[in-house]
């Protein structure tokens, strides 16, 4: 069953290659990045473990916790991380989960039969401090994700969030942002003291609002 926008992240118990976690507890009240590949011991797999270890600053910044996933085990995680750690110049630095069992590919539908009956495929969820699902992606085997997009969407959903706002296509940190249709004009005003621009009656914008 696919885990759903909204949908409450199924809850776990894993091993990793920081020792077992209990994925709500380890989140505590973090936003939280569960993220799969399909394999150790792959180059793309291998570029990506090491992006995602340089961007940890950036991850903490926004309190976001990380963690990756595959069907290996832990010891193989273990092996593979010095070769991460060579080849892209950045140990890893957030747990690696072993799902041997597929139990959690299966609670997040991470493995698509039709792409590959045993491996994950390159999927990634996005939990708010509530545990719900706020983004989910996947990517085929071949294409490294591309992880500068996925802090990109944390900054708009942390808006979202934090003050009423939506952010507009290719819209980049520092640029104009759009006020959610569901404030009237009126609170609108109370709201963003720089003030809005009304395009149109729905299209409002307004200058980021913690910039
Ligand atoms: C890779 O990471 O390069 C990879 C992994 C599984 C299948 C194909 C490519």
């Amino acid at each position: 069953m696919a885990v759903r926008l909204g949908d409450v992240a199924p809850d776990f118990e894993a091993d990793t290659t920081e020792g077992k976690i209990k994925f709500h507890e380890w989140l505590g009240d973090s936003w939280g990045i569960l993220f799969s590949h399909p394999k150790d011991f792959t180059p793309v797999c291998t570029t990506e473990l090491g992006a995602v270890a340089k961007l940890k600053p950036e991850f903490q910044k926004r309190n976001v916790k990380v963690a990756g996933l595959s069907v290996d085990s832990v010891e193989d995680h273990n092996k593979w991380a010095g070769d991460i750690e060579e080849t892209q110049g950045a140990a890893l630095n957030f747990p690696l989960i072993s799902d041997k069992e597929r139990t959690i590919s299966a609670l997040y539908d991470m493995i698509h039969p039709n792409a590959d009956n045993t491996l994950t495929v390159r999927s990634v969820f996005v939990i708010g401090p509530d545990k719900k699902v706020k983004l989910s992606l996947t990517y085929p085997a071949s294409t490294g994700r591309n992880f500068d997009e996925i802090l990109r969407v944390v900054d708009s959903l942390q808006l979202t969030a934090n003050y009423s706002v939506a952010t507009p296509a290719n819209w980049k940190d520092g640029q104009d942002v759009i006020v959610v249709p569901s404030l009237s004009d009126a609170d609108a005003e109370k709201k963003f003291p720089k003030g809005f621009t009304k395009v149109k009656p729905y299209l409002r914008t307004t200058p980021q609002p913690n910039k």
